[in-house]
Formats: C-alpha cells, structure tokens, sequence
C-alpha cells in the first residue's frame, strides 16, 4: 500500500477533459486556443503533460512565465495575464510572440518607454459591471470586480486610445475573464455580448477574445463545454469571423479538478467529553486551503459497522480549526482506514502550505500507479544552494 496522505491523477479522466474541450472548441468555433490556466494546478509533470495536447500556458506572474518556459512552452504559446506581470518578462513575452493581455496602467507605461521595430497586438482586459448583469452568479455586488480597465467610466477607451498612438502597437485583443463561481453558461454569453459592442463601438480589428476559464469539466450533469462554446458563438459570430478571430480559453479547473483524489488515512481515534475525534495524515490545508469548502465528494475505506452518531474528521496540523468535515451514521473509523476525497485537483496542491508537514506526494494513474512528485522530505524544504 502507498504511503498516505497523497494525490492521485487518474490520467484517463484528464485526458478526457482535455479531448472533450479540444473538439468542443472545433466543432462549435474555427480557430481557437486553448490556454491552460497554469495557477489552477501548476505541478510540472501536468504542464508537460498539456504541451503533448498542444495546450497554451496562461500565465500571471514572472514565477509562472518562467516555470511556463521552463516546462518547454515557448513565447509563441504563453498567454500573459494579470496585474502583476514583471517588466523584463513582459517585454521577453510581448517581443517574442506571447498574447499580452493589458491590465494596469503601468503596462501601457513599459510600452510607451520602449520602441518597437515590428508591429505587436496586445490585448485588454476589460472591466465592466458584469456582477449587475448575472445577478448572483459573480458576488462583489457592492464594490465590482478588480481587474482591467473599466468600460463604464471610459477608463477602457482611454487605455485603447493611448496604447493605438504607440508606434507599431495596437489594441487587438479583449481579455474577458471573470471569476464565475457558479460556473453558469449565462455569464459567458455576457462577457461575449460585452465583448461584441466593445469590438463594435471601438471598432477593434480583433485577433481574438479571450473569454477566460472558470467552466465545469468532467462533473456529469453540468454545463458541457460544447453548450459553453455554443453559447459564447451566439453572442459573437455578428461581430466576429470565427474563422479569423481566435477564441482563447483559459480553463485550469475545468481540465484538474475533476480527475484528482487525495487519500489520507486514519492515525488515531479518540473520544472526548463532547466528541469523538479522528485524527487523518492528511490536512484541509490539502484539499481545502482558503477553508472555504462545505461539503466533499468522498469514500471510506473501512470495515467499521455504523457509528451511531457524529465523528469529527481532523487533520494533521496543530490547529484545532483543522476540521475538515463531521461524519454521521458512517462506518467506525479505525486507525488505518483510508479517506478518498474526489474532485480536488484545483487550487489545492499549489496553494498547499509548507506547514507542519511538507508537500505530499503525487501519482498518476497510467494502468499503474506511478509517482510524479515525491513527498517533500527536510532536505528539499532547505534545498540548500551554493553561495552565487
Ligand atoms: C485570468 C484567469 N484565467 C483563468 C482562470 C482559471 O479559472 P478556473 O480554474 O476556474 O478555470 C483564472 C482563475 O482565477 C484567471 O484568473
């Protein structure tokens, strides 16, 4: 038996995810991209694994752009999102090919202070009140959403206005994405309707539109990426040739979340005055790490008859918050009994703390079980290098 707690990649599911997005985007647009959200999951073995499927990296900070680079994505194939993007990879990204979507003032401010002897497309992000539009669907009803320039108060304009008058640089591209926790087809076909007037009103010669990620993949009964893809075409195919202007997807979860498990095992059993306590190998900080989830899609492992009653499933760390869910009329946990948690590959083994306990380890199930990152032992955590 392996030695728990660890996250297991069933490589056939992934695989499906990735097809089923591919030929969605071929049936339902004409030239399109598809750029792997590289935060969602950004485990070396899965970025080497996406390039075998032609995938784009879409990356938001200089640590991704150079761990994109490094896993052999070339500028040509990197989409470079976000506010935070450093300025020598910037200019590195925008002068060797990358799609550049623009998000601060700042960025437009690199591009003005450097020349440029070849013509460059960049694109923007674009902010507008799309929480008013889909209520319920995004939240931040009160304060909006953060990013890019906002189209209501003419900030996008502007920026449109500003980036044109740069010699050799124009606007050709619309970055589009909002966190869309639902994951409802709705608020795509308003982003593709924004998308439209804007090309329409600015008269932008488009590229392409980047709509973004936060779609389901590979949970049955959900929004299949066909009826996304769909949808999004409806709302722009007046404006834009699908054949000329590429749709650029940025799914993370979509393709991880749904193919990963992290087995844990019981480590101890103890009753209270109030509760009975189990202890796991394994933290929330693993599956849950903002502490936000309510509810898991899990199996126990266990020979345990019913227990009569709640048992409280604790994690490793020292802190009594680490709760990760309650249990009732569920099989007697027993030391050794294994807990499967399903579905957690997004947002879960990057945003793992080296806390207490290092990096647990990562398989792939290929027929057999085979190990893509080995447990974080001591030494890797001091990972000591010679004096530069
Ligand atoms: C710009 C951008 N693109 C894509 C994604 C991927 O979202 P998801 O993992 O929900 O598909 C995110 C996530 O926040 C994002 O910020």
């Amino acid at each position: 038996m392996i030695h728990t707690p660890y996250f297991e990649i069933r490589k056939d599911a992934l695989d499906k995810n990735i097809e089923d997005l591919t030929e969605a985007l071929k049936s339902e647009w004409g030239k399109s991209i598809f750029s792997y959200s590289v935060k969602t999951n950004s485990l070396p073995w899965l970025l080497r694994h996406l390039r075998e499927f032609d995938a784009w990296a879409e990356v938001v900070s200089s640590d991704e752009y150079r761990l994109a680079r490094l896993m052999g994505y070339p500028q040509s194939r990197i989409v470079f999102n976000g506010p935070v993007k450093g300025r020598d990879d910037f200019l590195d990204a925008l002068r060797n090919g990358a799609v550049i979507n623009i998000d601060s003032e700042r960025e437009i401010r690199w591009l003005e202070e450097e020349t440029f002897s070849t013509p460059r497309t960049v694109g923007l992000r674009v902010n507008f009140s799309v929480e008013d539009c889909c209520p319920g669907d995004i939240g931040w009803e009160k304060d909006g959403t953060r990013f890019g320039f906002s189209y209501e108060n003419g900030a996008l304009k502007k920026a449109v206005e500003r980036i044109n008058r740069i010699s050799n640089i124009r606007v050709g591209g619309l970055h589009m994405h909002v966190s869309n926790p639902k994951r409802g087809v709705n608020v795509y076909r308003t982003l593709a309707a924004m998308a439209a007037r804007i090309i329409r009103e600015y008269q932008i010669e488009a590229e392409y539109v980047d709509i973004g990620g936060s779609f389901f993949g590979g949970v049955p009964g959900k929004t299949t990426f066909v009826e996304y893809i769909s949808a999004i075409r409806e709302e722009l195919e007046s404006t834009v040739d699908p054949q000329r202007t590429a749709l650029i997807v940025e799914p993370g979860s979509a393709i991880i979340a749904s193919p990963v498990d992290f087995v844990t095992s019981v480590i101890d059993v103890k009753n209270t005055a109030k509760s009975r306590m189990v202890t796991v190998d394994g933290s929330r900080c693993n599956i849950d790490p903002l502490l936000l989830k309510q509810n898991y899609l899990l199996d126990l492992v266990s020979e345990g008859k019913t227990y009569p009653g709640k048992q409280i499933v604790c994690g490793f760390t020292c802190m009594d918050k680490d709760r990760i869910l309650e249990i009732c009329d569920m099989p007697e946990l027993h030391e050794g009994d294994r807990l499967v948690f399903h579905r957690v590959g997004a947002y879960t083994m990057q945003m793992n703390p080296l806390f207490i306990s290092f990096f647990p380890a990562v398989y792939v199930r290929d027929g057999e079980l085979k190990c893509v990152r080995p447990a974080w032992t001591a030494e890797d955590f001091v990972n000591e290098r010679p004096n530069k």
